[in-house]
């Protein structure tokens, strides 16, 4: 199989989230260029509207009339967090340093994750929380004045990181937040970009109380989770390349890079300057022979959402591949450990369910089954880079889920691979 072409890869989820969110509450107009327009985002969007920010429809072009820090207003209805756990973890730190109220629902992926490691930090800082069932939403947030916090977090989350930050950002006291490994950092460098004082030492994050918050200027890069499905299709091909210009290269996000170069791949970053915080760059990706690896610790956090690829990829690759340390991914929007060994197996890989991760015994037979999502984007899209290579005959029952995060993916795949 031949690659090939320049991929435009959509603007990075993480970062136009926090894009959304913290223009809300800035002070004056932010510009944002290039926000991932995805159902993910558009959950943002319409939480952020609820709460009374003036937030336009999602474009290319995006002007936000900041309302500044704690200027939100209590919302008429239910918060709708849709598929998004961003939305729903980082909206609930904001809605927590506000004096009003709000439910927060999701749909029934969303509903399963759990939602009182946000609430434990924040009803430390004086925020009420409601639980329907045991954990996770429908939630009610009572949001009030508001305590300093030092919270040591028992999971590597860049969610429940934010989540705090946020509130701490809103009710202008400081925070300090220790995690057991680096996750991604995206709130603390766009923090830093619209003026407040942010400092990362190591695993430790600290926020000084902000009066208030400048507006954005930012041009959103290519989500490297989304390139990742691109480079992962280079490597697995005999001929050609593929090149994703514009990408976000910021390192808590790149591990899964890291993991296949360990295991033999031909990827190359050219890194330019960076802008509004984040380093941009430019990956180049070409066919590869690899090697079975085994992963696990601190290197987990910054390939979180690609693990289910790596194991995809783990599954064309002689000897086996373990992966461990990331129990994380039972929580997911999908139960991604059982989820991505259930579906290997139905297409004919040995593949095994650890506690915290699993096992994939590559080969090169040809791959042939179906292969359940459930309503998982990136469970959709890593298969999807197993039905396109040659001789594979693979059934994806929801390809539609892409429109989570990648709304174009079975395009830029049908492109990569005609090109
Ligand atoms: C995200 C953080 C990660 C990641 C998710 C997006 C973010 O979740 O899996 O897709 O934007 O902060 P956790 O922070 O729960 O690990």
């Amino acid at each position: 199989m031949n690659v090939g072409g320049i991929v435009h890869v959509p603007g990075d989820k993480s970062i136009s989230h926090r894009a959304l969110i913290l223009a809300a509450l800035a002070n004056g107009t932010s510009h944002l260029t290039d926000i991932l327009q995805s159902a993910d985002v558009e959950s943002t969007a319409r939480v952020l509207r609820a709460l009374g920010a003036p937030i336009p429809p999602l474009a290319a072009q995006m002007e936000i009339a900041g309302r500044g820090r704690r200027g939100l207003t209590a919302p008429a209805a239910d918060l709708d967090c849709g598929n998004s756990g961003t939305t729903a973890r980082l909206v609930a730190g904001v809605v927590a340093g506000h004096p009003f109220r709000a439910r927060f629902t999701g749909d029934a992926s969303l509903s399963r994750r759990p939602m009182k490691r946000i609430a434990r930090p924040l009803e430390a800082m004086g925020a009420a929380f409601t639980f329907e069932g045991s954990d996770g939403l429908p939630m009610t947030v009572q949001g009030g004045a508001l305590r300093a916090l030092r919270w040591e977090s028992e999971v590597a989350s860049a969610q429940v990181k934010s989540a705090v930050l946020l509130a701490g950002l809103v009710a202008g006291v400081p925070i300090v937040v220790r995690e057991p490994a680096r996750s991604r950092d995206h709130t603390e460098r766009m923090l830093r970009a619209m003026g407040a004082e942010v400092d990362s030492v190591g695993e430790v994050v600290r926020l000084e109380p902000v009066d208030h918050l400048g507006p954005l200027a930012l041009r959103i890069p290519g989500d490297p989770s989304s390139a990742a499905f691109l480079a992962a299709l280079a490597v697995l091909a005999t001929g050609g390349a593929i090149t994703v210009p514009d990408l976000c290269v910021n390192p808590t996000r790149l591990g899964f890079y890291r993991a296949m170069q360990r295991m033999g791949a031909h990827i190359d970053f050219h890194v330019g300057a960076p802008q509004g915080g984040e380093e941009i760059g430019t990956l180049f990706a070409w066919p590869s022979t690899l090697h079975a690896a085994e992963f696990g610790g601190a290197e987990v956090p910054a390939m979180i959402d690609e693990i289910p690829l790596l194991a995809c990829v783990a599954s064309r690759v002689p000897g086996t591949t373990v992966i461990r340390g990331a129990s994380e991914l039972r929580v997911k929007e999908s139960d991604r450990i059982a989820a991505v060994v259930a579906n290997l197996r139905a297409v004919g890989v040995a593949a095994e369910e650890l506690p915290d991760g699993l096992t994939v015994t590559g080969g090169d037979a040809p791959l042939a089954g179906a292969v359940r999502t459930h309503g998982d984007h990136r469970l959709a899209m890593a298969f999807g880079v197993l039905a396109a290579l040659p001789g594979s005959r693979i059934a994806i029952d929801d390809p539609g889920c892409v429109a989570v995060s990648y709304p174009a993916f079975w395009d830029d795949v049908r492109a990569a691979v005609s090109a």
